[in-house]
């Protein structure tokens, strides 16, 4: 008799060869395969402290963010960057994933000679080398662009805030599509945020927020929905409070679910009581994506057999659910009818 454990490996199987997967919410430094991270934090002595950062048990998301210090403290040089970047569109694509939105902050590690600048390009150098030019133009095994991050913790003037806006806006020719605010939800405020966020979506550059990652922001939570940004990350408390639930309900904005994140951080108890179900319920749209497949142990084919597992989805409803993430990503025109043809088959896009 099949175990649960085997129909879910199955399923992730069958979806990895459907070659159709789309994630649209991966943060690169939290994807870094585990050989590589041990390579390069063993090369500067740290390879017993990356070893005991592997994570057994789930921990909460603020001790998952201190797991970043090491990670950027080893990663940051402009060869690692590349490399990183290039592994991890890699490793979507050997999963089944044709279409990879990454998203990363920019650094500066000025003893090792990397400038945000820099940074950025050695990001996009790295896609370049999975995808081709530009990251590709959807006719590859994987196309690929660069989503840049805002990290609350660490960006907390207007002029670090800006520069990242101004960093995206020179690198769209190389596959830069949109600006992401992340990292610990608790730090700064929408108000510091949004004047450079309305200017990034003016000069037409896609917006991702993370939002209800935490208990208590229902007021942050109410602006950043009547802001609209183009999606949404996670909502988990958005679902728990009626008045944010309802405004999410009546914006129609997308939200990206990471099913294995929100369980590992603990914000949902359990996958079976993950507000996917509740979404889906009431035809919110969404889209399935792993958040940071190194921190938490998954894959984005994995993430598809949870769904399958908890919530009953079929093969043709991950394929669906696929097309509907390529409509909400910040890919330019051409290339997303390129990439939903290919995800519906025969079916007419
Ligand atoms: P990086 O931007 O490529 O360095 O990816 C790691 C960064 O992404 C972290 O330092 C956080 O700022 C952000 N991040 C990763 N996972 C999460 C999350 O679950 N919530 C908020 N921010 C996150
Ligand atoms: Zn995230």
């Amino acid at each position: 008799m099949l175990s649960s454990g085997d129909a879910c490996a199955r399923f992730a199987s069958a979806v990895r060869d459907m070659a159709v997967g789309v994630d649209v919410h991966c943060h690169i430094n939290g994807c870094v395969r585990d050989d590589t991270l041990l390579e390069l934090a063993s090369a500067r002595g740290l390879g017993e402290e990356a070893r005991a950062l592997v994570l057994d048990a789930p921990r909460d998301l603020m001790s998952c963010f201190e797991i970043f210090k090491l990670i950027h403290e080893v990663c940051t040089t402009r060869e690692a960057v590349r490399r990183i970047a290039r592994e991890v569109v890699m490793d979507f694509a050997a999963d089944g994933a044709l279409y990879v939105e990454l998203r990363t902050t920019p650094k500066n590690a000025p003893e090792r000679g990397v400038t945000k600048d820099s940074y950025v390009e050695a990001v996009l150098d790295g896609v370049e080398d999975a995808c081709g030019v530009g990251g590709g133009d959807g006719t590859g095994k994987i196309t690929a662009r660069v989503i840049l991050s805002i990290d609350r913790g660490r960006d907390d003037t207007a002029a670090k805030i800006n520069e990242t806006i101004e960093l995206a806006l020179r690198n769209r020719h190389r596959g830069v599509v949109g600006i992401d605010l992340s990292g610990d939800p608790k730090a700064g405020s929408w108000d510091m945020y949004e004047p450079a966020l309305q200017r990034a979506r003016d000069a037409g550059l896609g917006i991702a927020v993370h939002c209800g990652e935490v208990a208590n922001t229902e007021d942050e939570q109410r602006q950043i929905i009547s802001w609209a940004p183009d999606r949404l990350g996670h909502c988990v408390f958005t679902v728990r409070d009626a008045a944010c639930y309802d405004a999410l309900r009546a914006s129609h904005i997308p939200v990206e679910l990471c099913l294995t994140s929100n369980v590992f951080t603990k914000s949902n108890e359990s996958y079976a009581s993950h507000h996917f179900k509740i979404l889906r319920r009431d035809a919110v749209p969404l889209c399935i994506c792993t958040d940071d497949t190194w921190v938490f142990r998954t894959t984005l084919s994995r993430e598809c057999a949870i769904a399958h597992t908890h919530f009953g989805l079929s093969l043709e409803d991950i394929r669906s659910i696929m097309a509907d993430a390529v409509r909400f990503s910040f890919v330019e025109t051409p290339v997303k009818t390129k990439l939903l043809a290919r995800i519906q088959g025969d079916t007419a896009s």
